[in-house]
């Protein structure tokens, strides 16, 4: 169930949009931001305060991989971006990398439930490859040893 806090952040969007569907993805945003993940019920009433039809805001959470439907993510979710520039520079080793130090497989969060990895497509950062984005943030140009500190200055 949404909170009111959230609900009154969708309510300042439609301020800012010409139609209430085209606040749908910041709307979304404003859920996922509050409790990590959108549940099918929470989706369900993102779609009633949008005026459309729930099928639509599912369709954006399908598509777009920044979105957690229905999946409980840590509370910092690795993205690597495994797509070319990112492969070609060492994607797949940075990933070993972080597989190695958190203990976990790409998919599978930390049973503290601190972090979550996963490997995603382009993130539009392919000239400072390989790259990663964790939570709302930018890690770019990484190396092993530069992964390493990351993860280790994440509290
Ligand atoms: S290929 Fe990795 S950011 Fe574009």
């Amino acid at each position: 169930m949404l909170s009111e806090k959230v609900k009154e952040e969708i309510r300042g969007l439609f301020k800012k949009y010409r139609t209430k569907r085209s606040a749908c993805m910041a709307a979304m945003q404003a859920v996922q931001r509050e409790v990590g993940h959108l549940t099918e019920e929470d989706m369900r009433e993102v779609a009633e305060m949008l005026g459309i039809n729930p099928v639509r805001v599912h369709e954006v959470g399908a598509f777009y991989t920044m979105y957690n439907v229905q999946r409980p993510v840590g509370r910092y979710h690795i993205q690597v971006c495994t797509n070319l520039s990112c492969s070609l520079l060492g994607a797949e080793h940075i990933v070993n990398v972080i597989e190695r130090r958190l203990g976990i497989k790409v998919g599978q969060t930390t049973p503290d439930n601190k972090f979550t990895l996963s490997t995603v497509q382009c993130l539009g950062s392919c000239g400072t490859a390989p790259m990663m984005q964790i939570n709302d943030d930018y890690h770019e140009d990484l190396t092993e040893e530069r992964v390493v500190e990351i993860l280790d200055g994440l509290e």
